[in-house]
């Protein structure tokens, strides 16, 4: 049964700076023993040793945010940030984030308002269905802590594990540049477990995610597991 704290308090605050201090170890059950930071709040666990960080997040934590689609690391639909890496949280271990910080979709609003992200993805219409969109924002986040200018190619390598069956990657890639024309740079990396390097970082196997540019339907591609996902960017404008 997972236990969660309060929010992070200002006492904790040097804390934050190196992260959570990790717990794992076997326990006389056979589980893990798991100390990690959620949405800025401390999480101790014990989790058997497989359970993933996807199932861990969505049964354990209520975080339903994060949707599971493939569950083997080819959609990106369940990508979260880990010390601020894009994860695809369907191929790691509940127990490999002990000692990280975690950051879902539910982690990106503040006081109850939408992250500019998310709320470029609305104004948009970089959403339909939705069920890649959290997913898909995560991905963005990573990128745009990292590089708050990016270039519309470096926009599409930075999504190419996020697959999309419904609006096509133009809108998608369209909103990416509208939040980053208006993110103020106070709000860059301000995040627990937002300050990695994004683009590149994704933990896991990944789809290389070629579109026509219309529907998104021709993402193919192909990753392996464990490894540092590839970038094979949507070819939409
Ligand atoms: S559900 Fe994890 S990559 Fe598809
Ligand atoms: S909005 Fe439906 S899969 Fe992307």
């Amino acid at each position: 049964m997972s236990e969660c704290c309060g929010p992070v308090g200002a006492g904790e605050s040097a804390a934050s700076a190196s992260g959570p201090r990790g717990t794992s170890g076997v326990t006389s059950r056979g589980t893990f023993s798991v100390n990690m930071w959620v949405n800025g709040r401390t999480v101790r666990a014990e989790v058997p040793a497989t359970r993933t960080l996807l199932e861990f997040l969505r049964e354990d934590l209520g975080l339903t945010g994060t949707k599971e689609g493939c569950g083997k690391g080819e959609c990106g639909a369940c990508t979260v940030l880990v010390d601020g890496k894009p994860v695809n949280s369907c191929l790691m271990l509940a127990y490999q984030a002990d000692g990280k910080q975690v950051v879902t979709i539910e982690g990106l609003e503040r006081d109850g308002s939408l992250h500019p992200i998310q709320e470029a993805f609305v104004t948009e219409g970089a959403v339909q269905c939705g069920f890649c969109t959290p997913g898909m924002i995560m991905s963005a986040k990573a990128l745009l802590d990292a590089n708050p200018s990016p270039t519309r190619d470096e926009i599409r390598q930075a999504i190419s594990g996020n697959l999309c069956r419904c609006t096509g990657y133009a809108k998608i890639i369209r909103a990416i540049e509208v939040a980053a024309a208006r993110l103020p740079g106070a709000e860059r990396g301000d995040d627990p477990g937002t300050t990695g390097t994004g683009a590149g970082a994704r933990a896991g196997a990944g789809a290389g995610a070629g579109s026509d540019g219309s529907d998104g339907s021709d993402g193919t591609g192909a990753g392996a597991l464990g490894g540092v996902r590839g970038f094979a960017g949507p070819d939409a404008t």
